[in-house]
């Protein structure tokens, strides 16, 4: 892995996130742009100002105090940091899930705080894909099934078990959930999420209740959606390793960005230390 250290290639100091939007908006040539292996594209986030406090008085909680960041289409981001830092509130803002207090979230020219609460189902339905740790699925639906729940409401969505064969399961689509080991019914979610070929995958400690092996097949899986779909995916958790897969690792620590790594030759999930 070949990390960009120093501001002029590629590294990007939570302080600095005004030159880091300078750098992506007018100097595509910059090493921030051209650090990841594979070819830049236009900004698809622009994060400003982020805050979310829960609660009020003495019991308030900043789960968020004031988070720049810029994320690129068609990467994978891994966003890093320690358990309560921040990442869930921040990825769920994102995603649409819920409000900040201050601050904006553009997806490309759109501001997410601007919209209605259907304009924002709108925007998690046709554009955004969720993988979380415990899977969600349902249990009395077989793979398939489960596949199908997102793909009847999706505007462009994959032939279910088109999307099931993506993810290894092709033999598994007509098992239930307790039929499946925790890896296959991860994998079943990401089949869930990748069928309505959503703009982004967020990934909640996707691999959090799995073991090694699994877990690296899980990682593999995402690469390879972002690898041939072009999905960018933004991977939330706390184990370091993880980071060598993303093109971009942002460290997170008390509801802030400490620092962001350009990797500038991430590793396949297989060489991933555990
Ligand atoms: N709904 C909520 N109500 C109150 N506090 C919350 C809520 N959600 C998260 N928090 C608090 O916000 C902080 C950040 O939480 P979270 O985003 O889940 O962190 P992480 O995902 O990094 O573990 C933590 O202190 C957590 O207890
Ligand atoms: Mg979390």
């Amino acid at each position: 892995m070949t990390l960009c250290r120093g501001h002029q290639s590629g590294l990007v100091n939570a302080d600095d996130s005004a030159s880091q939007a300078t750098a992506s908006r007018h100097n595509p040539g910059s090493a921030d742009m051209q650090a990841a292996g594979h070819a830049r594209h236009s900004l698809i986030y622009r994060v400003s100002g982020l805050s979310k406090t829960y609660g009020e008085g003495r019991s308030v909680v900043h789960a968020l105090r004031g988070v720049d960041l810029d994320i690129p289409q068609g990467e994978i981001v891994v966003l890093l940091g320690p358990s309560g830092s921040g990442k869930s509130t921040l990825l769920n803002i994102i995603g649409g899930l819920d409000r900040p207090s201050q601050g904006s979230v553009h997806f490309h020219d759109r501001n997410l705080s601007d919209m209605t609460d259907a304009q924002l189902t709108r925007y998690r339905r046709e554009h955004i894909g969720f993988v979380f740790q415990f899977y969600n699925l349902m249990p009395s639906l077989t793979a398939r099934e489960n596949v199908e729940l997102v793909t009847e409401i999706a505007r462009d969505p994959m032939d279910p078990d088109e999307a099931l064969a993506m993810v290894g399961l092709e033999a598994r689509v007509d098992h239930f959930p307790s039929q499946l080991s925790g890896g296959e019914q991860q994998r079943v979610a990401i089949a869930r999420a990748v069928a309505k070929q959503p703009a982004v995958l967020f990934c909640d400690e996707p691999t959090g209740a799995l073991d090694s092996k699994t877990g690296r097949a899980v990682l593999q899986v995402l690469q390879e959606v972002n690898e041939s779909l072009g999905t960018t995916v933004l991977i939330v958790t706390h184990a370091a390793s993880q980071a060598a897969m993303a093109d971009r690792v942002i460290h997170f620590s008390d509801g802030g960005v400490r620092e962001i790594i350009l990797n500038a030759d991430r590793s396949s999930p297989d060489q991933i230390e555990w």
